[in-house]
């Protein structure tokens, strides 16, 4: 992997960040907060608030200010990979490197630390998050819960679900993929160009890139895997096939889908051409995508 073209100072903030709103003592339920901690503060790539402090700081904003919200969508995104990995879902083991959420805790603990999270979210941004205009949150509480929600995540990975195992076509996959994944990457985007003050016509444009970004993670996501492995990924390759999911290589090939994540990334870097501001970060970030092994 390219480790340049990630933002490693931003991650750093995020990790540092995540680590003093969930500290170590003085929670209760204990085993609740355990369970919290223990897939949130696991490592991850951090894509997501990346996303939202990139955007922001082209916008002119310094990242520090928006954390809270960054933090707040890396909350919505841990808990819909523990939710994801349950036996009723994806039914999997190995999640950033460790067993899932509920091989540790039990399914029990791990519904309840994804609902949790869920909630966290929400709380982080109203409490935490500072603004010079009140209604810039009432915005982005829009954002963040249309995309996690049925017309966003939860839509997608319910048509995940009824897919499985069905010949479906290409535009039935393409929302499946834009939703589950696109619409939070789509979000994080765009709530940092609007905490930013961007115009009407920038926050198309980043709306722009974000959902071929989105396509291009899981085309690319879909890719891993079939041809990941265990240590650099943190999660076990074939779980795809296992569950006959319609993605990408089962309907196009692997070279096919390559052609195809790497379409999705250079139509996303397209997209910044509307933006007149240095949008370079973004751009790194679209090759990122596509040339990440994990
Ligand atoms: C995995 O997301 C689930 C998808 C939506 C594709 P990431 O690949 O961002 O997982 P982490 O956060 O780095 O663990
Ligand atoms: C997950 O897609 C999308 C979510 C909303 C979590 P996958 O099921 O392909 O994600 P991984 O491969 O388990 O991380
Ligand atoms: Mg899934
Ligand atoms: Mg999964
Ligand atoms: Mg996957």
């Amino acid at each position: 992997m390219l480790l340049s073209k990630y933002p490693e100072d931003k991650r750093l903030l995020i990790e540092d960040a995540l680590t003093n709103f969930f500290p170590p003592t003085g929670n209760y339920p204990e085993l609740l907060y355990k369970a919290i901690r223990y897939s949130l503060l696991s490592g991850g790539k951090r894509f997501r608030p990346i996303l939202v402090l990139a955007t922001a700081e082209i916008f002119g904003m310094n990242p520090i200010d928006v954390i809270p919200v960054a933090c707040a969508i890396e909350c919505v995104h841990t808990y819909s990979l523990i939710h994801d990995d349950l036996p009723a879902i994806d039914d999997d083991n190995i999640r950033r490197g460790k067993p899932t959420c509920h091989i540790a805790f039990g399914e029990d603990m791990a519904i309840l630390a994804g609902d949790g999270l869920f909630a966290e979210a929400f709380y982080l941004i109203a409490k935490r998050q500072k603004t010079d205009n009140p209604s810039k949150i009432v915005h982005v509480i829009e954002e963040l819960s249309e995309a996690s929600g049925p017309r966003g995540m939860v839509g997608g990975q319910v048509l995940d679900i009824l897919s499985s195992g069905k010949k479906i076509d290409l535009n039935t996959l393409k929302f499946i993929h834009i939703h589950k994944t696109g619409r939070l990457i789509r979000a994080s985007c765009r709530i940092g160009a609007i905490l930013a003050g961007a115009s009407a016509k920038e926050l198309k444009a980043v709306s722009n890139y974000a959902e071929h970004l989105g396509l291009a993670f899981q085309i690319t996501d879909d890719i891993l895997d079939v041809i990941g492995k265990t240590a650099s990924l943190g999660k076990e390759p074939g779980s795809d096939e296992r569950k006959n999911k319609a993605t990408f290589p089962s309907i196009f090939g692997l070279e096919h889908s390559k052609e195809l994540a790497k379409k999705a990334a250079d139509d996303a870097k397209e997209a910044l051409k509307d933006i007149d501001k240095d949008t370079s970060p973004l751009a790194s970030l679209a090759d990122f995508v596509f040339e990440r092994d994990k």
